[in-house]
């Protein structure tokens, strides 16, 4: 039995780890290597109002305009009110952001941003994080690490998360009891065939917490970055939207910048619109659309972006000079596990911290650099919590943002389209990955969303089944495919019931935001503590 289980190794599980420093055992399970997983993979930087021309309540209104309409305000305040000092206490614990000649930190600016307020490692920003939490973490004595042991379930006992069962190298089941766990398992891009996320990211977090009873919302909002590499044989490398707050344009095949026929703010407005704007001028022109950085310095542009460079070499192609083919992969997921605003789940004994959770900073879309910033926050949050309700064995969700969303029910027609499916038990990952990819992806619609969850539903059900069956235990393919069908479904599901377009929502037959109907989140599984 351990004090604290933390499941994952990312920017939220480590900042949690900080914050459970001497406060009895910590033991935390990740899959692969410890610094695999989104966090290693951050290019363009940690957004923080900390520029003199910039303020906690600029960053908000950015944050909310961003959302959609749908953000958790309460959280967005905690988010940027509390982003500055976490942020400068990365600096002082020897984070080596880029720095301007004034000594400062030098700011980037990114899609949606009414001003530089985003710090940056070159385009590895995310990796230097990771170094320098590590560097916290490593000398901690009551904090053990065991790599490559994959969570596959919530022990759940009476009322109460009692701890994970895990599989280990040697492919055997084994249970790690604990007092609290913190879900800290990152995102699901995988379930998409297209995603900037390494392999690590298939949701398990939410398919293993929504399995064991807990909340989950806000999951038909998938972000797609807008500039993914797009070249056959290529992986889909992202192509940071940094590249663009230096200077970058949008262009089409015959080299026109076409954005501002779609969109005000052009290159630089939200992510969702920029997508489909690519997405649109692809398929009227019939050919790709590229990133062009041919009006900035070349030596400017390989210093400042050297990893991109590189995986530009590795295409055959130079960043500085050649139009570099680009185009949408989905990047992050906005729902996932409802948590208040210090971590704590629907399930007691339950917490979930950075992309995993859902406090609602993010709304119907995320604002860039702000994902980096909520894994920070709130899984500081998310540790001292765990620690407190330790010291008190107490457990108190406050469910006031839960109550204001709507718990989804089976609708009458996805009952019809499940009638309609077909047995999905043959359906393998890559299958399920074309489907959403297909189905439940950029442009949406009643039609295929209700194909998709008819496909979908029955290969659920036999995963269930087969959860069940302990004479035939999963093999890792195995678990990777039922995270990836679990969210799969529960995205189609979201994304069907959701009947209007908002942030990175978006459904061909209900093309407008409609405030009076839709202006609330939509959560399955188990409301309140
Ligand atoms: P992660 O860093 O993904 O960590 C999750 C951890 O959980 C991993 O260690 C993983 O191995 C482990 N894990 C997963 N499943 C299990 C399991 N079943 N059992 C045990 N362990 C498990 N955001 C920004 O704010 N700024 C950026 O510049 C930025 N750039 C990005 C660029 C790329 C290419 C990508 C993919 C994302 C980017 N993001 C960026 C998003 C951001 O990186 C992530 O949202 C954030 O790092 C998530 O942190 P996390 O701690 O929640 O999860
Ligand atoms: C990017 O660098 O474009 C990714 C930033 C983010 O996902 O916030």
């Amino acid at each position: 039995m351990t004090d604290h289980l933390i499941i994952g190794s990312g920017i939220a599980a480590l900042r949690a780890a900080v914050a459970l420093a001497g406060a009895g055992d910590v033991l935390m399970l990740t899959k692969a290597e410890p610094r695999e997983g989104n966090t290693g993979y951050a290019q363009g930087g940690i957004a923080a109002a900390i520029g003199r021309d910039d303020s906690p309540s600029r960053h908000l209104a950015d944050t909310l305009a961003a959302g959609d309409g749908l953000c958790d305000e309460r959280a967005v305040a905690v988010l940027v009110a509390e982003g500055p000092r976490y942020v400068r206490e990365l600096l002082a614990w020897g984070a080596a952001f880029d720095r301007g000649a004034d000594g400062q930190p030098s700011l980037a600016i990114e899609g949606a941003h009414s001003v530089r307020r985003v710090l940056h490692a070159h385009d590895a920003t995310g990796r230097e994080i990771g170094r320098t939490l590590w560097t916290r973490v490593a000398p901690l004595r009551n904090v053990l690490v065991h790599p490559h042991a994959r969570a596959v379930g919530l022990i759940v006992e009476g009322d109460r998360c009692a701890g994970a069962r895990y599989v280990a190298e040697d492919g055997l089941v084994t249970s790690a009891r604990a007092n609290r766990t913190l879900l800290a398992t990152g995102g699901a891009g995988q379930v998409y065939r297209e995603t900037t996320n390494p392999p690590v990211a298939t949701g398990d977090g939410i398919a293993i917490a929504y399995r064991a009873g807990a909340a989950v919302a806000d999951l038909e909002f998938v972000q797609f970055h807008p500039t993914a590499l797009n070249m056959p044989g290529q992986p889909r490398f992202l192509l940071s939207e940094a590249l663009r707050g230096e200077g970058a344009r949008l262009v089409n095949g015959a080299g026109d910048a076409f954005m501002a026929r779609y969109d005000p703010v052009g290159d630089l407005a939200p992510r969702d619109r920029v997508s489909r704007a690519i997405a649109r001028e692809a398929e009227r022109t019939g050919a790709p659309v590229f990133l062009t950085l041919d009006r900035l310095d070349p030596a400017f542009v390989h210093a400042r972006f050297p990893l991109i460079s590189e995986a530009c070499r590795r295409a055959g192609l130079d960043l500085a000079r050649d139009l570099i083919p680009i185009g949408p992969a989905a990047h992050y997921v906005m729902g996932g596990v409802v948590t208040d605003l210090d971590g704590r789940t629907t399930l007691p004994g339950l917490y979930a911290a950075g992309e995993v959770a859902c406090t609602g900073v993010h709304g119907a879309n995320r604002l860039a650099s702000n994902s980096l910033l909520e894994g920070l926050v709130f899984g500081a949050r998310a540790g001292a919590a765990m620690r407190a309700d330790a010291a008190r064995d107490g457990w108190a969700f406050d469910a006031t943002s839960a109550s204001a969303m709507e718990t989804a029910g089976e609708s009458e027609r996805e009952g019809r389209g499940r009638a309609a499916g077909t047995a999905g038990e043959a359906l393998h990952a890559d299958a399920v990955r074309d489907l959403m990819w297909q189905l439940v992806g950029l442009f949406r619609d009643a039609r295929g969303l209700r194909d998709a969850i008819a496909q979908l539903e029955p290969l659920w059900r036999a995963t269930c089944a087969r959860l069940q069956d302990e004479a035939a235990p999963l093999d890792a393919d195995g678990w990777r495919t039922a995270s990836l069908v679990a969210v799969g479904r529960l995205i189609a599901r979201a994304a069907l019931r959701r009947e209007e377009s908002r942030g990175a929502h978006y459904r061909l037959d209900f093309p407008e935001r409609d405030d009076v109907a839709w202006k609330r989140r939509i959560m399955e599984g188990r409301h309140g503590g």
